[in-house]
């Protein structure tokens, strides 16, 4: 019913929906887990947006597994809350449930990541471009190296999500046609601090000594780990292996401000407050938002007073 409403039915559903706007409304929220920095700064915003709404937010957090966001969207659907909002952990596997959703009226609307369902099947997606901002982390390297030859070694995001699959391309994108940038080891860190360590150190085992010259990482805090692991190495995270990252976390401007990282790309934690302002739209009369809201991403490198940055971001909830 969501994108596909007659005229008629569309007035009834608007009548509908204005009676039910005059209450308070009830929203379920699929939370992926807590891997980052980035996820924790995102779950208090969207309790924060909702609290200002006055909305009463159920909350699951799905700790990194798929199932358990099919579980609880389920329970969702069963209390009959007025809306769901999904951060959905992998792209695929999503089309039964979306439609358990879309059969019981209730719109859906998806997190900073996306699936490869039908766009009828939810409200719409707040996020940023995936691939715009891995190809912003590209051209940065490159108009960092010039012509000078350099090996990087990438910490990919969780296998299967939008945001690896898509940041992955973008950055290829990004250093395409400059054959003097090739990736030399690409793996998943899972976007954890622990396993950005942890893979890090073995891309630093297994590549010849002062052979890696960049550092690619697909969230901040796999970079914060592997940073780690380039300083136990006995080198100079920053100077010896360039780090570039994407969020934009209070930890990375400290690491930056520190000269261990050199760049990073914002990605917005509040993906709740456009998505409520989409859901009060189209519960007081009906109107259906776009496919997808889009969010900035911007660019910060050591450029732009770092310590400064940390000190306004690091009570934000990340
Ligand atoms: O989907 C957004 C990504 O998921 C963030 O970049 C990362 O930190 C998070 O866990």
């Amino acid at each position: 019913m969501i994108r596909k409403l007659t005229l008629g039915a569309s007035l009834l559903a608007s009548a509908c929906l204005m009676s039910s706007a005059a209450f308070a409304q009830t929203v379920g929220f699929s939370q992926i887990g807590s891997e980052s920095g980035w996820r924790a700064a995102e779950t208090t915003l969207t309790r924060m947006e909702a609290e200002k709404r006055s909305i009463d937010l159920k909350f699951a957090d799905a700790q990194q597994k798929q199932e358990n966001q099919i579980r609880a969207v389920r329970s969702f659907i069963a209390q009959g809350v007025d809306a769901i909002l999904l951060a959905p952990v992998v792209a695929t596997g999503w089309d039964d449930v979306l439609e358990e959703a879309k059969e019981a009226e209730i719109p859906v609307v998806l997190l900073d990541r996306m699936v490869d369902s039908s766009k009828d099947l939810y409200l719409t997606a707040v996020g940023s471009d995936l691939v715009h901002e891995g190809r912003v982390a590209g051209e940065w390297l490159v108009g960092e190296v010039g012509d000078a030859d350099c090996n990087v070694v990438e910490l990919q995001g969780t296998t299967g999500s939008s945001p690896a699959i898509d940041r992955k391309k973008g950055f290829e994108e990004g250093i395409a046609g400059h054959d003097n940038i090739k990736i030399v080891r690409s793996q998943t860190g899972d976007f954890t601090r622990a396993k950005g360590k942890e893979v890090m150190e073995s891309f630093l085992k297994a590549e010849a000594p002062g052979s890696i010259c960049a550092l690619y990482a697909h969230n901040d805090d796999m970079a914060v780990g592997a940073i780690q692991a380039i300083k136990e190495a006995g080198l100079k995270p920053g100077e010896d292996i360039k780090v570039v990252s994407i969020d934009a976390v209070p930890d990375i401007f400290q690491a930056m401000a520190a000269g261990e990282a050199n760049a990073t790309v914002e990605l917005t934690p509040n993906m709740a407050g456009p998505a409520f302002d989409a859901l009060a739209a189209f519960w007081n009369d009906g109107t259906v938002p776009p496919d997808f809201i889009q969010t900035e991403s911007k660019l910060y490198t050591q450029a732009d007073d770092p310590q400064a940055i940390y000190e306004q971001k690091k009570d934000l909830g990340y």
